[in-house]
C-alpha cells in the first residue's frame, strides 16, 4: 500500500511537469486570433503602421518555437540544478519560476504594446518546465517503491492531457480581445498550491546521503516514502542501493574510470557550446549529431 507521502509527491510532480508541459504547449492556440490582433496593436504603436501578413507569421512561429528551444536549456540545466540544490529545492524553485513567466504573457496585454514580454515570459516558463521535467523523472527513479514506479512515470503522460485540457476550456472562456490574458493567469494560482504541495514531501535519500550522509536522515525518509516504520527490512535494502549507487558515483569521479561509451576528453557543455575548445573528430561528430537532433524535435 503506498504511503500518503508517495501520492502527494506524484500528484505533485504531475502539476509541476506533465500538466504545466500540457498547459504551455497549448496556451496560445485557442486565442490566437486574439493575440495576433493584440501584436498588430502593438506594433501600429511601435512602428506606425500595421504589421504586414509575413511579419506576422514570422514572429508567431518564433513564438510557438522558443517553447521547445528554452525547454532544452532547461534541461541541459537540470542536472546541475539537481546536484547543487537537491530535487526538492529544485522542484519548488522551477514551479516558483512559472509565476513570472505566466505573468509575463498575461500582462503584457496591459503593458501594450510590450507584446516582446510574450517571449520573455514563455521563454521563462519553458525553462523552468525542462528543469522540473528532468527533475521530476530523477526523483521518481530515486524515491518511488518498485512496484509502482512505472504507474508514477505514466501519469505524466495522463497530466500533460490534462493540461492541455485545462487551456482548452480556458479557451472557451476567455478568447476575446478583452479576455485572452486569463489564459494564463489561472496557472500562477495552480504553481502556487504546487509549492505548498512540496514543502511537507521529504527531500530524496539519494541526495540526502550524497549531501550530508545522514543515514538517520535518509532512512526516514525512505520510510515515508514507502510508508513502513524506519525499522522496517525493505528499509535496509533500499539503504543498500542508495549506498552503491554512491560508491559507484564516487569511483567514476576519484579513478576517472573509462566508460565504455564514446570516448571523448572534453564534457558534454564544451562538446555542445564551445566548439573551440573541443575541436577533435569524436567532438565534432557528437556536436553536429546532437545539434541536428535538436534542430529536428524544434521543427
Ligand atoms: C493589422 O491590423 C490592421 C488594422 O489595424 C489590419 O488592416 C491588418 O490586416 C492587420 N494585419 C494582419 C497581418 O492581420
Amino acid at each position: 500500500m503506498p504511503s500518503l507521502s508517495i501520492h502527494l509527491l506524484s500528484i505533485a510532480l504531475c502539476l509541476s511537469s506533465g500538466f504545466q508541459q500540457g498547459y504551455i504547449a497549448s496556451v496560445i492556440n485557442q486565442p490566437y486570433k486574439q493575440i495576433q490582433q493584440y501584436i498588430n496593436d502593438s506594433w501600429v504603436i511601435q512602428f506606425g503602421q500595421p504589421i504586414g501578413p509575413a511579419t506576422l507569421n514570422l514572429i508567431w512561429s518564433f513564438l510557438n518555437v522558443c517553447f521547445p528551444i528554452a525547454t532544452i536549456f532547461g534541461q541541459l540545466f537540470a542536472n546541475i540544478a539537481c546536484a547543487k540544490f537537491g530535487r526538492k529545492k529544485t522542484a519548488i524553485l522551477a514551479t516558483a519560476l512559472y509565476i513570472p513567466g505566466t505573468l509575463l504573457c498575461g500582462l503584457s496585454k496591459y503593458l501594450m504594446p510590450a507584446f516582446e514580454l510574450l517571449f520573455v515570459g514563455r521563454i521563462i516558463w519553458s525553462f523552468a518546465n525542462g528543469l522540473s521535467s528532468v527533475n521530476a523523472t530523477i526523483w521518481i527513479v530515486e524515491c518511488a517503491p518498485a512496484k509502482i514506479r512505472g504507474r508514477m512515470a505514466s501519469q505524466q503522460e495522463v497530466a500533460m492531457a490534462l493540461g492541455s485540457l485545462t487551456t482548452q476550456g480556458l479557451g472557451v472562456l476567455f478568447s476575446t480581445d478583452e479576455l485572452w490574458p486569463f489564459n494564463f493567469f489561472p496557472n500562477c494560482l495552480i504553481a502556487l498550491i504546487n509549492i505548498l504541495m512540496f514543502i511537507p514531501i521529504y527531500e530524496s535519500p539519494q541526495y540526502i546521503m550524497e549531501k550530508y550522509g545522514d543515514v538517520d536522515m535518509a532512512r526516514k525518509a525512505l520510510a515515508s516514502y514507502h510508508g513502513c516504520s524506519v525499522a522496517d527490512e525493505s528499509i535496509d535494502q533500499e539503504m543498500r542501493i542508495c549506498e552503491e549507487s554512491i560508491e559507484k558515483g564516487k569511483k567514476t569521479s576519484d579513478q576517472k574510470v573509462e566508460k565504455p561509451t564514446i570516448k571523448t576528453e572534453y564534457t558534454s557543455n564544451e562538446i555542445m557550446f564551445m566548439p573551440w575548445r573541443s575541436r577533435d573528430q569524436t567532438s565534432q561528430l557528437i556536436r553536429h549529431a546532437a545539434w541536428l537532433g535538436v534542430m529536428v524535435k524544434v521543427f
